[in-house]
């Protein structure tokens, strides 16, 4: 009997570019573990917060690092973060999170902490019995899987996405946080190198869902 292969699909873009959505919708209509790896950066924010370390101390950031002892917990069909057997809450999306996210976001020995969590990820969708997963945040088809069966890059007009962040409510600059992303040195946000790019400006969601699972159901019916 033939086994149907277990895939990849990796989704970068800047912020309200509509990853997270369409990344439930893929993995509710595949069976895809999804995972939001901003939630990762934004739970280590948070700690780091909690213990009063700041973005601009490598020393005291390190220590931390050594110290954070990482899981994850299964949630329906979402990878949770656990730090010391806890999973953070809603302050994970505060506005003190939002407004440091972006910096601890590009210390080098954050990002490599978080490099091997991530492609961990795979194994723990394998052993739940996933068909695969599908990985979102800035980096994810560039750095972290950049072998992946499929890698989407989103993106829309800044107004566009910033009415579309304050119609959710909360706080957020998000043209700082994509600017912090897009420049610095350590894994920035780009579209990468033979990624499909969908400009989201003037697509509702499930059109741009459509286009995603219409790509993912051709490869897949050829194999
Ligand atoms: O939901 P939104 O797109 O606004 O942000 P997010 O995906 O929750 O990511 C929060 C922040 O984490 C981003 O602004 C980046 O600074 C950082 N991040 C990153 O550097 N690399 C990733 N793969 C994912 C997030
Ligand atoms: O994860 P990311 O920050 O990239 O964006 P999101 O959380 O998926 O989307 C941000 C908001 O924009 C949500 O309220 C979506 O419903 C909305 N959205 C939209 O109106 N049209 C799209 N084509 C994509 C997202």
């Amino acid at each position: 009997m033939a086994t149907s292969p277990f895939i990849i699909v990796a989704i970068d873009g800047g912020a309200a570019s509509g990853k997270s959505s369409s990344s439930r919708t893929l993995s509710d209509r595949f069976n895809l573990l999804h995972v939001d790896t901003g939630s990762f950066y934004r739970a280590i924010t948070a700690e780091m917060l909690r213990r009063g370390v700041k973005a601009d101390d490598l020393v005291a950031i390190k220590s931390a690092l050594e110290t954070i002892q990482l899981g994850t917990r299964v949630e329906g069909r979402s990878a949770q973060m656990e730090i010391s057997g806890g999973v953070a809450g809603d302050e994970i999306r505060s506005r003190e999170v939002n407004d440091h996210v972006s910096h601890f976001a590009a210390i080098p020995e954050v990002r490599t902490k978080l490099l091997a969590y991530q492609r961990r990820q795979a194994e723990v969708a394998r052993q739940g019995d996933f068909r695969g997963l599908v990985m979102e945040g800035r980096d994810i088809g560039s750095v972290i899987f950049p072998q992946a069966d499929f890698r989407f890059f989103l993106h829309a007009d800044p107004a566009e996405r910033a009415r579309r962040r304050a119609s959710e409510g909360g706080q957020d600059s998000i043209a700082e946080r994509d600017r912090l992303d897009s420049s610095r040195k350590t894994s920035p946000l780009a579209c990468p190198a033979g990624a499909v790019s969908i400009d989201t400006t003037h697509l509702t969601l499930p059109e741009v869902v459509e286009t995603m699972s219409r790509l993912i159901e051709a490869r897949l019916n050829a194999t």
